[in-house]
């Protein structure tokens, strides 16, 4: 039996080229076969490191400047020293797409954890070897299917947490609480979990920043309980610039389900279009607001990498 096809908010583009990736670890630049870490290290361990997404477009990084400043935001408040300036890690960058001979349409992963234990347990002053830095680029041209088809989203019970237990803010290598939002999610025949804050207002995506356009308007949360995601405040920044009326508020399930368009932000997918939430239909493909700030955000990253 062929495997079903699913959808989700990463599809990108089959390329065989992924198969001979070379990765960075810890300084060196090996066969994706040779990348490994230790079964002591903090990541694996413990879910123990920060991380981001970030995008190479025309052989230049796209909004590097605030995906190292959240990386070294997030690593001074879990109290990790990255062991590598900016320069050091944006030369780690720079070489490990070099030595894949990538300029375009590629996506990094760059993950730093508490490095290697002594023994395996959670004490982080166990973590004495350094950190663990690696970064993973593939060839990832999302997947136009999914941005004409949109996806389907399901509110789930798992809710955006407060900042004083694990604040959802922090990119953290452990993100338990929204992959069991995204799991449940799926369970309901979705593709991804839209999430609420514990006032019961819509807030966000278990993976991306999450907006609705209602009479013209674009509406996203008031930015408490989620990600401060790049590609958010781009769009934010966007519609400011453009004339376009844009509100971070609370918003209810009720206004979602009546909105004409909607979509969710990544540095991944731009602005992928939503195209059902539990069971609702929103719109049929990509709305008119929704393409112009796909237009708008092109431009602004052809601009950024030009
Ligand atoms: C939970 C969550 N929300 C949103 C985002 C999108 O952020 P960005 O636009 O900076 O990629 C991410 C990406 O890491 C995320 O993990």
């Amino acid at each position: 039996m062929p495997e079903p096809s699913i959808t989700t908010t990463h599809d990108a583009e089959a390329d065989p080229r992924n198969a001979d990736l070379k990765i960075y670890v810890n300084g060196r630049i090996v066969p994706r076969a040779e990348a490994m870490v230790s079964v002591y290290d903090s990541g694996f361990l413990l879910g123990d490191g920060v991380w981001e997404g970030i995008r190479l477009y025309n052989g230049k990084w796209a909004f590097l400047d605030a995906h190292l400043d959240r990386l070294y935001e997030a690593a001074k408040a879990i109290d990790l020293d990255i062991g590598l300036d900016r320069a050091g890690l944006m030369a780690a960058l720079d070489a490990t797409a070099a030595a894949n001979g990538m300029r375009e349409d590629v996506h990094a992963r760059l993950m730093v954890t508490r490095g290697v234990k002594d023994k395996p347990f959670q004490d982080p002053r166990l973590s004495r070897s350094g950190p663990t830095i690696v970064i993973i680029t593939e060839h990832s041209a999302p997947s136009e299917a999914t941005v004409h088809r949109g996806i389907r989203l399901a509110t789930v019970p798992h809710l955006r947490g407060l900042p004083m237990t694990q604040d959802p803010k922090l990119n953290s290598h452990s993100k338990l609480n929204c992959i069991l939002a995204g799991i449940a999610a799926q369970k309901a025949g979705a593709d991804e979990a839209l999430m609420l804050d514990m006032h019961g207002f819509v807030n966000t995506t278990n993976s991306c920043n999450f907006f609705i356009v209602r009479r013209g308007e674009v509406w996203t949360s008031t930015g408490d309980y989620c990600m401060p995601g790049i590609t958010r405040a781009n769009v934010i920044r966007l519609c400011r610039d453009n004339a376009i009326p844009c509100f971070e508020k609370n918003f209810s399930l009720v206004e979602t389900y009546g909105a004409e368009e909607a979509f969710i932000t990544g540095t991944f997918g731009a602005q992928t279009p939503v195209a059902e939430i539990d069971g609702r239909p929103i719109s049929d493909g990509p709305g008119p607001v929704t393409l112009r700030i796909r237009a708008l955000y092109k431009a602004l990253v052809k601009a950024e990498t030009a």
